[in-house]
C-alpha cells in the first residue's frame, strides 16, 4: 500500500514557526515518524510539500493510479482553496485531512474546511501527527485487511 503524504504552504518552517501553536518538531521530525509507523506496517509513504497551490493541485491530481491513498495537511489553502479540494475529489482516493492545531478553537476564518467535504476522515490538535493519530480505517482498495492508519501515522 503506497500513501501520499502532502503538506502544504508554510509547513516547511515548522519547528520555528509559531511553536506554541504548531509544536517544536520540524516537518523532517514528523515525516521521520510517520515513516516508523508505516514500516512496520509495510505501508510506503511518499512525501510531498509545496507552497504553491498549482503544483499541489497537479501532484494530488495526478496521484491517481500512482498511490493508495492521501494524508493532506493543506494549511491555509484549507480554508481557501476550492482547486485543492476538486483535485482530491478527481483523484478518487481516499484522502484523511490532518492539522497540527485545533482549527476549530481557532480564528473564525479557519473553521472552514473546502476538504472536509471529499475526505474520509479529520483530524486536528494532534501535535505530532507522526505520532499521535487516532484510531481509523484506511479503506483498502487492493482487497487486503484495511490498514489502521493509527499503526503508521
Ligand atoms: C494548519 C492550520 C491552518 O489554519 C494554518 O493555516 C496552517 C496549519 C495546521 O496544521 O494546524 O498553516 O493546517
Amino acid at each position: 500500500m503506497k500513501i501520499r503524504v502532502v503538506n502544504g504552504p508554510n509547513l516547511s518552517l515548522l519547528g520555528k514557526r509559531e511553536p506554541g501553536i504548531y509544536g517544536r518538531d520540524t516537518l523532517a521530525d514528523i515525516l521521520l515518524a510517520a515513516r516508523k509507523r508505516a514500516e512496520v506496517l509495510g505501508v510506503t509513504l511518499e512525501e510531498y510539500q509545496s507552497d504553491i497551490e498549482g503544483e499541489l493541485v497537479s501532484y494530488i491530481g495526478k496521484s491517481r493510479g500512482e498511490a493508495d491513498g492521501l494524508i493532506i495537511n493543506a494549511g491555509a489553502y484549507t480554508h481557501t482553496s476550492i482547486a485543492i479540494r476538486d483535485a482530491i475529489a478527481a483523484s478518487g482516493l481516499p484522502c484523511v485531512e490532518v492539522h497540527l492545531s485545533n482549527t476549530h478553537a481557532r480564528e473564525a476564518f479557519r473553521q472552514n474546511s473546502f476538504m472536509a467535504a471529499v475526505c474520509v476522515g479529520r483530524s486536528w490538535d494532534l501535535a505530532g501527527w507522526g505520532t499521535n493519530w487516532r484510531s481509523r480505517r484506511w479503506p483498502d482498495t487492493s482487497g487486503n485487511e484495511p490498514a489502521r492508519l493509527s499503526k503508521f501515522i
